[in-house]
């Protein structure tokens, strides 16, 4: 049974299809807002490439500024690649002062589905927002896994950034088990199910991160990425920009980021390595 949410994506894309319009224009049409991160350009649709930089639980004052700085240094002018950087939370204010009128956006790893209350160590989307945040992270499979965080409340997280202006990157991906077991499409089409229920996807960032591969040094083959990549876009407006993370390093980023449906990383491991970071920013070129 398709959901409402995906029955009119359908409905939508079936009409756009009929009338000759492109799927930003059939959505005016039926009169709902939509950002577009998108460009058509003679009916082919570019997305803009995302690399971000997911640094955990890692950092100091000392090493997030020295990183900064080779970043700064490193990275080249003009790459047409966005780069985004998620520090935890106690170094947004480092990190937004470091990065305030350069070219590299900055983001946090969670936030609360809540808008404000007793909920002791959360916080808020319009905090981030202060703080300058353009991206969230929402769904990453550790907070998943180690916090117990579910689909639904991963759904009213995505819906929270949204609301408050923040561009959510929602983490999808399957366990080795999983995958073994022939579910990899089950589990991903169920998560992001959840948010489509419950949001309009809008300018939101997908992000496909297969559990077995993330911080384990085996990163999905650029096949691999590519199939699950394609049929999440299916689900999908074509502007939707779909990341792939999951033990991306420099040297083979460019392999993957050379698939059609996938769209840039989220680094985790490497993005702590200026040239290693920097490396893999230019292979999304
Ligand atoms: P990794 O992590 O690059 O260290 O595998 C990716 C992620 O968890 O976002």
């Amino acid at each position: 049974m398709r959901s409402p949410r995906a029955r009119f994506v359908f409905a939508a894309r079936l009409t756009s299809a009929r009338r000759g319009l492109s799927w930003s224009h059939a959505v005016k049409f039926k009169g709902l807002a939509r950002e577009k991160p998108e460009k058509r350009i003679a009916g082919v649709t570019r997305r803009s490439r995302l690399v971000a930089g997911n640094w955990k639980m890692h950092g100091s004052r000392a090493t997030n500024g020295e990183l900064l700085d080779a970043l700064l240094a490193g990275l080249p002018g003009k790459t047409g690649v966005e780069v985004a950087l998620c520090p935890p939370y106690p170094y947004l204010q480092q990190v937004s002062e470091r990065l305030a009128g350069t070219p590299i956006a900055w983001g946090a790893q969670n936030l609360s589905e809540h808008d404000q209350g007793a909920y002791t160590g959360e916080v808020s989307a319009a905090m981030l927002k202060e703080l300058g945040c353009r991206y969230v992270i929402v769904g990453h499979s550790e907070r998943r896994q180690l916090y117990g965080e579910s689909d639904a409340q991963v759904a009213a997280k995505f819906a929270a950034a949204q609301a408050a202006g923040l561009t959510p990157i929602a983490c999808v991906g399957e366990t080795l088990e999983q995958r073994e077991a022939g579910k990899t499409e089950e589990v991903v089409a169920r998560q992001l199910r959840a948010i489509l229920n419950k949001a309009d996807f809008g300018a939101g960032v997908l992000a496909y991160e297969p559990v077995w591969a993330i911080g384990t040094g085996r990163n999905a083959t650029p096949e691999q990425a590519q199939a699950v990549h394609a049929l999440l876009r299916r689900q999908l407006s074509p502007g939707v920009r779909i990341l792939y993370g999951g033990s991306v390093k420099a040297q083979n980023a460019a392999a993957i980021f050379a698939m059609p449906d996938v769209d840039g990383g989220l680094i985790g491991g490497a993005s702590l390595a200026a040239k290693e970071f920097i490396e893999i920013v230019r292979s999304a070129q």
